[in-house]
């Protein structure tokens, strides 16, 4: 039947469509059934198909971080959209993250003669009295307009668009340790749940949980929900952790014991007596060993090709673990894989000694301390 069809297309949403396209949707759906009251019908099935437009359906985001907030990060939340707070506020204490008490704070404002408009660097002071480690300050703009085609009928007359921008400064630094914006790309109608999904957004491309850019909902954060449901960054940094403790036991507990009686690392140790695998050798053996995903040693200028990053994307990771080790971890999506990188560190002399006198090492020049490569994790989506 012609007007199911009609109504079952996804742009026949009167929120969605522009102004005249829907009026003159009607007028044809209106001499086709100028007879009934399906009109009417249709047109709620039509509005009740339009749900996705309550809240930001698209999203434009950016962000990144340098140190990650965990659960002793005590932090102070400011500022002065109530509903972006609030909703900042919720996130926040979902990812435990302990906030310091309204109460507590307004109180001190008061004891230090602070009003409601405040600078940034006042907010800072107030942070460290309190003994706040980051204040997240967020700022919202929100942009309202009147809706003038049919839906407005029904009670949906106001529009929304808004723009999101939260930062977490270091309470001692004054260093940004983490920032994230959020931007919806077409209007909503439920304001407070339209901030709340924006909130998500900028805290998700802030830590790493998803992609800047563009997003189609349903993404890391869907309507409705408190819980940021990316499963992906989390088993990365898991594993990541895992392969890390294991081969830092080798490298260190292991190959010290293994000294005692004179047997040591070499890489050509299968034809050694005396000869134990190089610890770069045990963790390669061991991602031979798995197949639901890979798990290996890279770097920018390896030992041997193999090691070299296999894409653009894990190349520009490693960079950015090069210029910034203290980040520790990477995660992002690559094509239909999701990934991650350990920063690996020259933690001992004989790393450096090793890999400058290496027949086919293309780097000779390794200091103690320099990032040497990276453990990395790659899996199917
Ligand atoms: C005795 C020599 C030796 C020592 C000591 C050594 N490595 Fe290596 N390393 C190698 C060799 C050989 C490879 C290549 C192994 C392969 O791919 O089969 C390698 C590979 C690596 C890689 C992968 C990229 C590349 O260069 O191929 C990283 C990263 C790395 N080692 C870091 C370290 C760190 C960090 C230490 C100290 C904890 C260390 N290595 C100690 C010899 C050594």
């Amino acid at each position: 039947m012609k007007e199911e069809a009609v109504a079952s297309r996804g742009e026949a949403c009167p929120g969605d469509m522009n102004v005249n396209g829907g009026i003159n949707l009607f007028f044809k759906l209106g001499s086709y059934l100028a007879s009934s009251n399906l009109v009417v019908a249709m047109l709620l099935v039509m509005l009740a198909s339009c749900q996705t437009s309550s809240t930001p359906h698209v999203t434009e985001t950016d962000g990144s971080y340098l140190r990650l907030p965990d659960n002793s990060t005590k932090a102070l939340v400011w500022g002065t959209e109530p509903e972006a707070v609030k909703s900042l506020k919720t996130w926040l204490l979902k990812q435990r993250i302990p906030l310091i008490d309204d109460v507590k704070l307004n109180q001190l404002a008061s004891e230090m003669g602070l009003n409601k408009s405040i600078s940034s660097a006042d907010v800072l002071k107030l942070a460290k009295t309190i003994g706040a480690k980051q204040v997240i300050f967020v700022d919202a703009d929100v942009y309202k307009s009147q809706r003038d085609d049919i839906a407005s009928f029904f009670g949906q007359a106001t529009i929304y668009k808004a723009s999101l921008f939260i930062r977490a400064v270091n309470a001692e630094t004054g260093e940004i340790d983490w920032s994230g914006k959020a931007q919806s790309t077409e209007s909503f109608t439920n304001l407070s749940e339209g901030i709340h999904q924006l909130t998500c957004h900028a805290l998700a491309t802030a830590w790493g949980l998803r992609q800047p850019g563009r997003a189609t909902a349903p993404s890391v954060c869907l309507p409705g929900q408190n819980a940021i449901v990316l499963a992906e960054p989390h088993t990365a940094r898991y594993i990541l952790a895992i392969a890390k403790a294991f081969r830092t036991v080798y490298a260190k507990q292991i190959v010290a014991q293994a000294a005692r009686s004179n047997v040591k690392p070499d890489e050509e140790w299968t034809k050694n007596e005396h000869g134990i695998m190089l610890p770069a050798q045990f963790l390669k053996a061991a991602g031979r060993e798995l197949e639901d995903f890979e798990l290996s040693l890279i770097g920018l200028t390896p030992i041997y090709k193999e090691n070299l990053p296999k894409t653009k994307a894990e190349e520009d990771a490693l960079r950015q673990l090069l210029a910034n080790p203290a980040i520790g971890m990477v995660t992002f999506e690559d094509g239909n894989q999701f990934k991650g990188l350990a920063v690996d560190l020259a933690i001992a002399d004989s790393c450096v000694a090793c890999h400058n006198s290496h027949p086919t090492s293309p780097k000779r020049d390794f200091k103690k301390g320099d990032v040497m490569g990276a453990i990395v994790v790659r899996f199917n989506k």
